[in-house]
């Protein structure tokens, strides 16, 4: 082999070392640069006659051309492989399934307490706010409880360490009822002295206490009270509004509604309310749903109003039991632990 076809092979062999552009240009200078083999060949010819001349450069021409090509072929075999690297690394599968914000989501009592507060709107009915810390008036004695009732009793309601303007504990309510009390009096001091006054729809929805706690009973829970007042208001109404309310809040007309003569100190006379569903896993037993009644004439005074004109019906109903009902929840304590594998079901 001629010592210039020995030189193409080394050049050859010398870019086929490289692995990266940078190295191809160090080895490209070792042949065409300014004191490469290639360049030494050339000034070599300087004592050469005109013939030789001719031939030899003729012949280092063809081997820098050879060397020239076998560069530019290097330099396209690793942009090549750097693209390929690239596409490579920034490979996409488009079959991965999507990455999901975990989503958040209403609490299933939350979301009873909404269902039940749009139901009522619909009907005309407005939503009272109260607070949950309460004073024994508003709680038992503007309800109608005597002194010795049994619900003022430590045992079932708790207290805090604190007392009111009446030198009475302040108390956690026990239920919503003070705020059907709140709501009234606000109404009766709106039209006091006037003619006519608008009947009070309302709802209060909210959290109560008491020291209770089982499957079925949670020292925190929530209630929803419904108070009608008029001068021209009846117990079919509240017979009606019930079942409209519980018909809507369980989607279906497929459900019968009872009274049963009960007691509480607020109403007289008083019923608990039960339901029955005529299809449906629940079908065929009443459940007992609500306490309700015809508002005693004395709360009726309590909250401004005056009992000879002013006729009024209320129901407190457990919005816990009507969300473990409607959801098929059979311990109350799970809406409670707050585990998101029970509380992801509702989302
Ligand atoms: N406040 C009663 C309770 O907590 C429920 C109720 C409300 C009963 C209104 C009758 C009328 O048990």
């Amino acid at each position: 082999m001629n010592e210039l076809d020995l030189l193409v092979d080394q050049a050859r062999a010398a870019f086929a070392a490289t692995q990266a552009p940078a190295e191809l240009e160090d080895a490209k200078a070792r042949f065409l640069g300014k004191s490469g083999r290639v360049t030494e060949l050339m000034k070599g010819m300087a004592q050469l006659s005109v013939d030789e001349k001719k031939t030899r450069g003729a012949a280092i021409n063809a081997a820098k051309q050879a060397i020239e090509a076998a560069l530019a072929e290097r330099r396209q075999q690793l942009a090549d492989a750097e693209l390929a690297a690239q596409l490579q690394a920034e490979a996409l599968d488009v079959t991965l399934p999507g990455r999901r914000r975990a989503g958040g989501g209403l609490h299933p009592i939350a979301r009873a307490q909404e269902r039940i507060e749009a139901i009522f709107a619909s009907m005309g009915f407005d939503v009272a706010d109260g607070p949950e810390i309460e004073t024994d008036w508003y709680s038992f004695t503007a309800l109608n409880n005597p002194p010795n009732h049994p619900a003022r009793s430590m045992q079932d309601t708790f207290y805090v360490d604190m007392k009111d303007a009446d030198g009475q504990w302040f108390n956690l309510r026990p239920h919503t009822s003070p705020m059907q009390v709140r709501y009234a009096q606000a109404h009766a001091r709106r039209y006091a002295g006037q003619a006519h006054m608008p009947d009070i729809r309302v709802i209060a929805p909210g959290r109560t206490y008491r020291v209770d706690s089982d499957a079925t009973h949670s020292p925190m829970f929530h209630q929803v009270e419904g108070l009608w007042i008029g001068e021209n208001v009846s117990f079919k109404d509240l017979k009606v509004m019930y079942l409209d309310f519980i018909q809507a809040f369980f989607e279906t007309s497929a459900l019968k509604l009872r009274f049963r003569p009960s007691y509480f100190p607020f109403t007289e006379p008083s019923a608990e309310i039960d339901i029955m569903f005529e299809e449906g896993p629940l079908a065929g037993r009443w459940l007992e749903v609500s306490g309700s009644g015809q508002v005693h004439p004395q709360v009726v005074r309590n909250m401004g109003l005056d009992p000879e004109r002013h006729i009024g019906f209320a129901f407190g109903s457990g919005i816990d039991r009507l969300a473990m009902l409607r959801y098929g929840v059979n311990d109350l304590r799970l809406f409670f632990e707050g585990d998101l594998r029970f509380l992801g079901q509702f989302q």
